[in-house]
């Protein structure tokens, strides 16, 4: 008994001295770790806010003053075989840049060179959402890192970059809290269910930092589609929503794959089914610079009973966007996701199956050149 009190005391004594300690340090590393020790103390409840720590450099480059109007910076970047993608985070409600405004900006990873520095402009901006814009700049040249620059003056740094080979580039999470994950590279046999257990998936913000990371279960996958277990503290997270918590999948015995997807960025999960759909039928498309015959191939539809239109839009560079703002003027339920992936159209279908699936009751998959035929007078409806 009296040792153990002795214990309680020296243990107390310590304790005192770690937590001075640990307040020291906060006040003394304040700026530099307070997420650090915040993902410490919180465990597994995620914070949005530790990207930020991304933001500064960029303003910082941009304004040489800290009071300076606030910028975006890159959150990441991928390389695809015809052009680069890159995904922009701007401070809560600024304003977007438009096309006009950027410069893609080719760093030579070579120092010596003297022509290290290249500037050309964006092929087109795609996105209206802080959280959410991408700008496409043409192919990146060998050993080069593309970052972009204010016309105004002002440079953003580069943000980490992935080769679209190897990469888990979509998820969401599906109306049974799983989360489903969309990956490129794992070559696994086609036609084929692959064992899940060789594979785990990974929740997290930064993927070479193991001790930051949740796991859970493959349930299944096919292809390079796999479903999920999601862990309780992302579902729980409203923050996590719209944050950056991004998911991806670990092969056992080769490591993490690169990862660009948040699963509750688009998606939002659903608190069950509803009772009552609000479309009978919906239709899913993919499509590339296609915009021209988009009016007449909504209204036709419209007209045999279809009452929504998912357009997975490729990497279109035409006049879709105000097309679509015409069709949605004029009362069309149309709505456009952006999917500039490779050879991704089967993805890109379930993709917007499970979304069409909350909302409607029959979703059709057809191109912009194909229309549903019925007899006349004959509706889906
Ligand atoms: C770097 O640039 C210099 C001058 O242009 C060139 O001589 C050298 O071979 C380059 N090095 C690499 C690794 O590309
Ligand atoms: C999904 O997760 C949410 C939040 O944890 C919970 O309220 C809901 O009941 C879950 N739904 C299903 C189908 O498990
Ligand atoms: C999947 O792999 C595990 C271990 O690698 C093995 O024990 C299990 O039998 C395999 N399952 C199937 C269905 O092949
Ligand atoms: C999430 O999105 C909502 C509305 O879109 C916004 O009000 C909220 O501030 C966002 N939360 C975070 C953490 O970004
Ligand atoms: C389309 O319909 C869905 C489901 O009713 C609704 O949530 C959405 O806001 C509608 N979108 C437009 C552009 O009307
Ligand atoms: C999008 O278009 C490009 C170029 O035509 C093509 O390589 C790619 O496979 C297309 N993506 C899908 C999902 O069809």
């Amino acid at each position: 008994m009296k040792d153990r009190r002795k214990r309680d005391v020296v243990s107390w004594n310590r304790f005192f001295w770690c937590t001075l300690f640990l307040v020291f340090s906060c006040v003394l590393f304040s700026g530099f770790t307070f997420s650090t020790f915040r993902f410490f103390f919180f465990g597994e409840k995620f914070h949005p806010e530790i990207v930020s720590t991304w933001r500064t450099p960029a303003m910082e480059a941009l304004s040489g003053d800290s009071s300076a109007v606030p910028a975006p910076s890159i959150r990441e970047t991928v390389i695809l075989p015809d052009q680069v993608l890159v995904f922009l985070k701007y401070p809560p409600s600024s304003r977007l840049f438009t096309k006009e405004d950027l410069l893609c900006v080719y760093l030579s990873a070579n120092k010596s060179s003297s022509q290290s520095q290249r500037r050309l402009p964006p092929n087109h901006i795609d996105g209206k959402d802080v959280d959410d814009q991408i700008v496409r700049c043409p192919l990146i040249p060998r050993g080069y890192t593309v970052s972009l620059a204010l016309k105004s003056g002002g440079y953003i740094h580069p943000g980490p970059t992935h080769k679209w080979d190897s990469l888990v580039y979509e998820a969401l999470i599906d109306r049974d809290n799983t989360t489903v994950v969309f990956v490129k590279g794992l070559n696994l046999r086609p036609e084929k269910l692959s064992n899940a257990s060789r594979f785990e998936c990974v929740y997290g913000w930064d993927f070479r930092r193991p001790k930051f990371l949740l796991r859970s279960q493959v349930i299944s996958m096919a292809q390079e589609i796999v479903r999920c277990k999601t862990p309780l503290s992302v579902l729980g997270a409203p923050q996590m929503v719209n944050s950056s918590v991004k998911a991806s999948i670990r092969v056992k015995g080769r490591g993490t794959l690169h990862s660009i997807a948040r699963p509750g960025l688009r998606s939002k999960p659903q608190p069950g089914p509803p009772e009552r759909k609000p479309h009978k039928m919906c239709i899913c498309t993919m499509l590339r610079n296609q915009a021209r015959f988009l009016r007449e191939w909504v209204m036709y539809h419209a007209q045999v009973g279809v009452q929504s239109w998912y357009i997975y839009d490729n990497n279109s560079d035409d006049d879709i966007e105000d097309v679509m703002e015409s069709l949605v003027q004029a009362g069309f339920n149309i709505s456009r996701h952006v999917w500039p992936w490779i050879k991704t159209q089967e993805a890109g279908f379930a993709h917007c199956a499970l979304r069409a699936r909350e909302s409607c009751d029959w979703v059709g998959f057809i191109d912009v050149d194909e229309f549903f035929l019925l007899s006349s007078g004959v509706k889906f409806a």
